[in-house]
């Protein structure tokens, strides 16, 4: 939602994978609060189709919970609104004998709501499902508009766009394979790459508090940041997901897309305009300025681990379902640096991990000392530590704030100082409710806007960033992972020993 709003389109919305979690934890509670609040076009209707057997009915009684526990605020009459716009289809979104009942199921829809024939494909399957899914799409027929995009007058052609969640790809090669075969459907305009990092509001003013703003900006850049930190810490282990992380891990699940979109916004040069074409267009341009990792150096540039156990959850490579053997990391602590002019020797530090102190997921931007430490010179302070430069932090989790942190004198004779902070906190200041990122995405999707969605080469270029932490090559980094860090800590000794290495240490509050 950062460019100026145009209204949603309305459409049906056709989710593949409707009997999965993320369905019903996150999409489902999305679109009710959408509705809710009359962000959601009264015509649009919601298609979910998987493999079990189920009536409309019998979907809309199943979600009713999970609506209840994960939306901001629930109501009943408002739900029951809401569960009359949730229809249902059994079947296989792989096979290609749905696709004449799907078709007939979207127009009945569609006519009966008047949504003007567009729809919205929502795939929140398998990742091994993708490239038959849309193959399937293009066959039947549905996707009308794609290739015909720049000739025709745009309004008054219904529209079909395909939301895909992550992980996109495994690796550039798969990723890049997968951009294609969505090609080969649709046009890149309609493809939106979901992240739902860019839907958490905080992460979308990191543009506004950058670009809006003139006190920032010189100061952002090698001259006077030193560096960056970038830390996404979770308190949850990975519990019943363990077998299907462990072909994942930290880098693939959480740095490729959330940390290194992060980043981008962090690091991108300003944009011409706030169009999303714009904004992309220096997303692009910053992650491929990311420097190649050095693979016989790796242990300079990464830390990695595996959490040990404790009375509430087994070590990880002793859970249910992983191979003992597994050398899978749980967290990860990878240092970029990037080939550019803003960001020369500053590097950015990005950090993430299961079963860790807490719940936080923040930016801390750490400025370089003065010059000269006058004030020690002058009072030959000589005791104690240096106190720290001055600090941006952004958090994004658990509240949204930004925090200006600065040396200030402690009263009394003397000089003695002392770090203090100005603070805006996110709620406070505009008594805003937390919402579900998918929701406004979602929105997005129906009016067009594709700023929040990563572009196809920022996707491979983030891949190709990651890639020398995942290859063969990576296995020196992964020696003697297992329970290398306590539950409730901050990681491994070595994700330390990276930012000491170069005198720097993480911030964890
Ligand atoms: C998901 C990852 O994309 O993001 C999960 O697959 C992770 O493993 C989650 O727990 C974290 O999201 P958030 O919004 O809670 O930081």
């Amino acid at each position: 939602m950062l460019t100026m709003p145009g209204s949603p389109d309305p459409c049906v919305i056709v989710i593949f994978g409707a009997s999965g979690d993320l369905v019903a934890r996150k999409l489902i509670p999305a679109l009710y609060e959408m509705a809710a609040c009359n962000a959601l076009p009264e015509q649009t209707r919601v298609l979910g189709v998987s493999r079990t057997e189920m009536t409309d009915e019998a979907w809309r009684e199943r979600l009713q919970p999970w609506v209840k526990e994960h939306a901001a605020r629930f109501d009943e009459s408002t739900w029951a609104r809401f569960a009359t716009r949730l229809h249902y289809l059994s079947g296989s979104a792989a096979d290609a004998d749905i696709y004449p009942g799907l078709t007939e199921r979207i127009t009945s829809l569609s006519n009966g709501a008047k949504s003007g024939g567009n729809i919205l494909f929502y795939l929140s399957v398998a990742p091994s499902l993708y490239e038959a899914i849309v193959e399937r799409i293009g066959e039947s027929g549905l996707v009308t508009e794609g290739r015909k995009w720049c000739s025709i007058d745009r309004d008054n052609v219904p529209w079909q766009r395909i939301v895909i969640e992550k992980p996109f790809g495994h690796d550039v090669e798969s990723a890049s394979r997968l951009n294609l075969a969505l090609g080969r459907v649709f046009e890149e305009d309609a493809i939106y790459r979901i992240d739902h990092y860019l839907g958490k509001e905080i992460v979308q003013s990191l543009l506004v508090f950058r670009f809006a703003n003139t006190i920032f900006e010189p100061l952002w850049n090698h001259r006077y940041i030193d560096h960056v930190q970038i830390t996404a810490a979770e308190t949850l282990g990975v519990g019943h997901r363990a077998a299907y992380y462990d072909g994942v891990g930290a880098i693939r699940d959480m740095i490729q897309s959330h940390l290194l979109q992060v980043l981008a916004l962090v690091a991108m040069e300003p944009p011409t305009t706030f169009a999303a074409h714009h904004i992309r267009q220096e997303k692009i341009k910053v992650i491929d300025a990311i420097e190649p990792t050095p693979i016989d150096r790796l242990h300079e540039f990464a830390a990695l681990g595996q959490y040990a156990p404790d009375e509430h959850e087994p070590a990880y490579h002793l859970s249910d379902g992983v191979p003992h053997d597994t050398t899978t990391e749980t967290f990860a602590a990878l240092a970029f640096r990037f080939d550019n002019w803003r960001w020369a020797d500053t590097p950015f530090y990005l950090r993430t991990g299961k079963r860790m102190a807490s719940k936080r997921t923040q930016i801390v931007i750490q400025f370089k000392q003065p010059p000269v430490q006058l004030i020690r010179h002058l009072h030959q302070l000589e005791v104690g530590p240096t106190p720290p430069g001055n600090q941006i932090v952004i958090e994004i989790a658990p509240r949204g704030g930004v925090s200006l942190r600065f040396q200030g004198k402690v009263p009394g004779s003397g000089v003695r100082l002392d770090t203090v902070a100005m603070d805006f906190d996110y709620a406070d200041r505009f008594q805003a409710e937390p919402i579900e990122s998918y929701g406004p995405l979602l929105i997005d999707a129906m009016r067009g806007d594709q700023t929040l969605f990563p572009h196809r080469y920022e996707v491979e270029g983030t891949w190709r960033a990651v890639a020398p932490f995942l290859g063969e090559e990576s296995a020196t980094i992964r020696r003697a992972i297992h329970a290398n860090y306590e539950p409730a800590s901050w990681g491994p000794a070595a994700a330390d020993v990276l930012l000491q290495r170069n005198g720097r240490t993480w911030v964890n509050g």
